[in-house]
């Protein structure tokens, strides 16, 4: 097999640098690394080593083939090291300046036709292009960490881009055993762009007190339910495990870059835990604490036990296109059902909203014996590991608690949240459809490209496009519409893209 490059160089011996080095040292391409550091150098090289012997001992690459990608990797003291490279991919600090030095510096020791590469997560490829002479050549090649791990490039062209160089570039992460996808240089990208929703939402469902965060870590993990798949780890695990010192930076950066748009709004918890050091795993505490690498159970976080099941109740079920399951649910757990028109003065009411509150769902019923039932993911009968319930300002402490306990009966674990237009599940994953859709709309990449990149890229059940699909597009957009509506907050407009699609009957899939 041909490879597009004969030699690479790779800038920046640190996480990416040498995780770069290895990728392609191990498809068979000759590298030079080059670090300022030349510490930096020796600790990649020994990394690299270490990593190897690993490998071997563990029978996942024999001792031959560790010796010869070893042998493809040497070191340059300086930048001359790259002039017979027709390659060379920049995994520096994350600053415009200094990476702008470097590719006017490489310019000048590179031929005039070889690529130059950035590894950059969020700075525009285009502004670091317009230092050089020839933009051209210049692309992103945005890896993740770690990248013999993670199968996904993002492939970015800017306006100046050449397109063979991104041809090439895919043909070489093809060729490495990566996954590219080729994208427009934007705010983001894709992955990162697409993560402005998981978090961000679930911030702001916070802020609003809806509930605490674990309680929202375990919605997302346990009552989400796409395809067969929840979530691995709850947003607020995640945000500990990134770091708020990365993750608040680049929700800010983004919510600039596009103008303060409204959908990519950070919050204000982020920037004051930042402020207070809570960064997460890292230093041992952020929404969780954590000792040896694990988190440290807080019984302030547990879940309080549910109420034990009551009898004697008779239930009301709004009308809905799930009314009848929801019928058969209470039933099933030891209701009585109340079928009138309206309900009788000793029902419990039960509303089944999408997108909008409880309070609004309540209108013209007695709000104080009214909890809604989140019917977007499987609720039935010994169905589903969550159920998710809350209340209006005026639901009674003693009705809340029958329906806590009625909805438990089955050996479900139940949240209760307070008030909220689009519960947890709903709100999160509209916005995560929305923001996919936004990216689609833009054509930042193909629709499947997008998907590829999320699921790979952030490990999600499904690509933003795929869950919207799986949710259904006209049910996503009358979240939107319901949240949108409740709270007048443009965050929650729904995108062109679903609207049309929904309207349509079309897949989000559908490209025109
Ligand atoms: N760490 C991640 O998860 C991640 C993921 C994707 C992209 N990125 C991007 O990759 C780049 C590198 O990130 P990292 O986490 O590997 O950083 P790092 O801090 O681990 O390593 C950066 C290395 O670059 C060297 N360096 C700095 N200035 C230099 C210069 N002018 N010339 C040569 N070497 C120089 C430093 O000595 C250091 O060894 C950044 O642009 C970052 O945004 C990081």
């Amino acid at each position: 097999m041909n490879s597009p490059f004969s030699r690479i160089g790779v800038v920046g011996a640190g996480a990416m640098g040498r995780g770069i080095v290895q990728l392609f040292a191990q498809a068979g391409v000759p590298v030079v690394l080059h670090d300022t550091q030349p510490s930096a150098v020796e600790a990649a090289m020994g990394h690299l080593r270490d990593t190897f012997a690993r490998l071997v001992e563990k029978g996942k690459v024999s001792a031959d083939a560790a010796q010869a990608t070893l042998a493809r990797v040497s070191s340059g003291e300086n930048l001359s090291a790259f002039a017979g490279c027709d390659l060379v991919i920049e995994a520096i600090v994350e600053r415009l300046d200094i990476k702008q030095t470097l590719f006017r510096a490489l310019e000048d020791v590179l031929s005039p036709d070889a690529v130059i590469a950035t590894n950059t997560s969020s700075l525009s490829v285009t502004a670091i292009a317009a230092a050089v002479r020839h933009p051209q050549r210049v692309a992103g090649y945005h890896f993740f960490n770690p990248v013999p791990l993670m199968r996904i490039v993002e492939v970015i062209g800017g306006p100046r881009t050449e397109p063979s160089v991104l041809t090439r570039l895919s043909e070489l992460a093809r060729q490495s055993g990566h996954v590219p996808v080729v994208c427009q240089d934007t705010p983001g990208f894709i992955v990162n762009h697409a993560g402005r929703a998981f978090g961000p939402e679930s911030l702001k469902a916070l802020g609003e007190g809806v509930t605490g965060y674990a309680d929202i870590d375990r919605i997302l993990r346990e009552q989400v339910q796409i395809g067969g798949q929840g979530f691995k780890l709850g947003p607020f695990e995640l945000l500990d495990l990134t770091g708020l010192d990365v993750s608040h930076p680049v929700m800010e950066s983004i919510y600039h870059q596009y103008y303060e748009e409204a959908r990519y709004k950070p919050s204000v918890i982020g920037a004051q835990r930042l402020a207070a050091g809570l960064l997460g795993r890292k230093v041992g505490e952020g929404f969780y604490r954590y000792a040896a690498g694990s988190v440290v159970a807080d019984p302030a976080l547990a879940e309080s036990p549910a109420p034990a099941a009551p009898t004697g109740v008779r239930a009301w079920v709004a009308r809905g296109p799930q009314q009848a399951d929801v019928r058969a649910l209470l039933e099933g757990l030891g209701a009585t059902l109340d079928t009138g028109a309206q309900p009788s003065p000793d029902s419990l009411i039960v509303l089944t909203p999408l997108g909008i509150d409880a309070t609004e769902a309540a209108r013209g019923l007695d709000a104080r014996r009214a909890v809604a039932l989140d019917t977007l993911m499987p609720f039935g009968l010994r169905a589903c590991k969550r159920r998710v319930m809350m209340t209006t300002p005026a639901t009674g402490a003693e009705w809340r608690d029958r329906a806590h306990g009625l909805l438990a009966a089955d050996g479900a674990r139940v949240s209760v949240l307070r008030d909220s237009a689009g519960f947890i599940a709903q709100r999160v994953l509209a916005m995560i459809v929305s923001v996919g859709c936004e990216i689609a709309q833009q054509r930042v990449a193909s629709p499947s490209d997008i998907d590829t990149a999320v699921r790979l890229g952030l490990g999600y059940p499904a690509g933003p496009l795929s869950m919207g699909d799986a949710i259904g597009p006209a049910r996503v957009l009358e979240i939107l519409e319901g949240m949108h509506r409740v709270t007048a907050d443009p965050r929650y407009r729904p995108s062109a893209w679903l609207r049309r699609r929904a309207l349509l009957g079309l897949s989000l899939l559908n490209d025109d």
